[in-house]
């Protein structure tokens, strides 16, 4: 049997002078199956044109669709209304991202930034010679830096960190488990040095107060508060 739900959202334009911000609260029949992604695309079909959030794949893939939704950072495309038995959802944009509009933040330059910061990339001392056949290595290492590349960039362990909310430059989870990806994998020929001069400060691998909510947040299960004891480790033998 199908029931009423109520969705409250914020609304709000920084960049038009005119905006405040308020909430609107939307009612809509909820469908079976219904996820935010679904009830956020109908509200903005049948009840406000105006109303702004991102998506682009609606499958927990491409990490757009991040919001906090009844208090918890979470993607609206992975969201059932149904877990609400109240049937009451309050939504809010993802802190620590600039604004956009609504429930649109812009996690892409913060990621660009961090990516910039951390030298997310492979770093090798010998040219890559394509002709070859590539270095093997060994499944279990392969599956551990697997694991890691499965990080959407989605955004929702920096929204959740304490340490992101106070210090903009911290490079948070998902930065410190690309540290902890390229330090496993061997086809990086940097060291633990190397990777201090990167994250060896309160920005990095010492800003983190272990607070867990990164890893209760990400919606791809990284074992990120592991990795990051892991590289805390690493760091404090340099
Ligand atoms: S580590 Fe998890 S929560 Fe953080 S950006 Fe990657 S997928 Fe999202
Ligand atoms: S729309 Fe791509 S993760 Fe939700």
């Amino acid at each position: 049997m199908s029931r009423e739900i109520t969705i409250t959202a914020l609304k709000y334009n920084p960049s038009d002078a005119d905006s405040q911000p308020t909430f609107e609260t939307y009612t809509l029949e909820e469908t079976p199956g219904m996820t935010l992604y679904i009830a956020l695309t109908k509200i903005k079909a049948t009840i406000d044109h105006d109303l702004s959030s991102d998506f682009v794949c609606r499958a927990g893939i491409c990490g757009a669709c991040g919001m906090v939704v009844n208090g918890k950072p979470s993607l609206a495309c992975k969201t059932l209304t149904s877990s609400f038995p109240e049937g009451k959802i309050d939504l809010l944009p993802l802190p620590t991202f600039p604004l956009i509009k609504d429930l649109s933040v812009d996690t892409g330059s913060w990621m660009q930034k961090m990516n910039i910061r951390v030298n997310s990339w492979i770093v090798a001392n010998e040219p890559t010679d394509i002709s070859k056949i590539e270095k093997r290595i060994s499944p279990d290492v392969a599956d551990e830096v697997f694991e890691l590349d499965r990080c959407i960039e989605c955004g929702l362990c920096v929204a959740s960190c304490s340490t992101s909310l106070m210090k903009e430059d911290f490079v948070g989870a998902v930065g410190l488990s690309r540290i902890a990806r390229f330090s496993i994998d061997p086809y990086d020929s940097r060291t633990d040095e190397d990777f201090y001069e990167l994250i060896g400060d309160d920005d990095g691998i010492f800003g983190c107060m272990s607070l867990l909510a990164c890893e209760d947040h990400c919606p791809k299960e990284l074992p990120l508060q592991t990795k990051i004891a892991y590289m805390r480790r690493k760091m404090v033998m340099v």
